[in-house]
């Protein structure tokens, strides 16, 4: 089935959290979510940065039906508080689980409980905030969890046995770990909620490779330098803007045609209008999803409510 971004379905009724919108291709999901009609909640950790990316859809989108909600989610205070205010409006049509570290640190860090900070950023606190809000999500009819993977779940290796990278830290291994992990949550949760009868449908995609200077320059949410502009643009042969990026998630979330376990990506690998593109198969791994899970219940601290 083919899918033109540039005409999405009406959205109107719906309601869609995007973690880590003020910014990169969780901004430009929201901006074309909130065009579509959908009601947008932008869970940002920056108070300042998160009204400066309202402000952006506010004036780019006028009749845009968008608020800003805290999270930090390397925060289980924060996850927790966001995940209350959610189940307290009753419904959640879909949660696109995008904020993350993309340029990992060199030295391995941690989050105040002692979890390596990538793997803190970029999968523990979803999973914490998925359990939790799990209730809304199935009050909606056809609800959506949408988990940002990677092109890098195609180069990088998970390691189980030390998952926190205790051992053997680099900036790479700390990202590739941590997106091959949160693919493998995407998938594993679709298998877990068909199990479970439920309506609720877990989507994976990835965003290619999308890069701030090859992305329309908008106040507060995104200025390249010249620089980066001339930098990122020697790259356009494989390269596309976050506003491209954001296609994959966006249509996870609005296609009546995708369903749960599927796979979108860019048609070109890096760039393109998003297609069903084959996972690896670690990613896809029944065995490899049972084994991660209660190693994510432990370190997120949060049973998940599924069996
Ligand atoms: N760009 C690509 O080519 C590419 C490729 C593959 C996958 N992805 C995935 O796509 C997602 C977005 O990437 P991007 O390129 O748009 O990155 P980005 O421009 O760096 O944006 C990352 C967003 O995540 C937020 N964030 C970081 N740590 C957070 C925390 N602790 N709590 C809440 N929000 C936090 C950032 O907020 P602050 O502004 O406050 O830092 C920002 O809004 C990531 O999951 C990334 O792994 C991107």
């Amino acid at each position: 089935m083919s899918w033109d971004p540039s005409a999405l379905p009406d959205a109107h009724g719906r309601t869609v959290v995007v973690t880590g919108a003020n910014a990169g291709v969780g901004y430009w999901t929201s901006e074309q979510l909130a065009r579509a009609g959908a009601h947008v909640v932008l869970a940002c950790r920056d108070p300042e940065r998160a009204e400066a990316a309202l402000s952006a859809i506010r004036r780019r989108v006028p009749r845009a039906s968008v608020e800003a909600m805290p999270l930090d989610v390397t925060d289980r205070r924060s996850i927790d508080a966001t995940a209350d205010a959610l189940l307290g409006r009753g419904r959640v049509d879909a949660l696109v689980l995008n904020a993350g570290i993309v340029h990992p640190p060199g030295e391995r860090q941690t989050d105040a409980y002692g979890n390596e900070l990538v793997l803190s950023t970029n999968i523990l606190g979803h999973f914490r905030l998925v359990a939790r809000t799990l209730p809304a999500l199935v009050a909606a009819t056809d609800a959506r969890v949408v988990t940002l993977g990677s092109l890098a779940s195609r180069l990088g290796r998970l390691r189980l046995d030390d998952l926190q990278l205790e051992s053997g830290y680099t900036s790479w291994r700390a990202y590739a770990g941590s997106k091959i992990a949160a693919q493998v949550f995407g998938f594993e949760l679709d298998r877990r909620l068909r199990a479970a009868g439920s309506s609720v449908q877990s989507v994976v995609v990835h965003p290619g490779y999308s890069t701030s200077g090859r992305t329309p320059g908008i106040r507060g949410v995104n200025h390249p330098s010249r620089l980066k502009r001339f930098a990122d643009n020697l790259q356009a042969a494989w390269t596309q803007g976050k506003d491209s990026g954001a296609h994959a998630p966006v249509r996870a979330v609005l296609d009546p045609a995708v369903s749960g376990g599927d796979y979108l990506g860019p048609a070109g690998w890096t760039k393109g209008p998003p297609i069903h593109t084959p996972a690896t198969r670690a990613s896809r791994s029944p065995r490899l999803g049972a084994a991660l899970w209660p190693l994510l219940e432990d370190a997120a601290a949060q049973p998940f409510p599924l069996p």
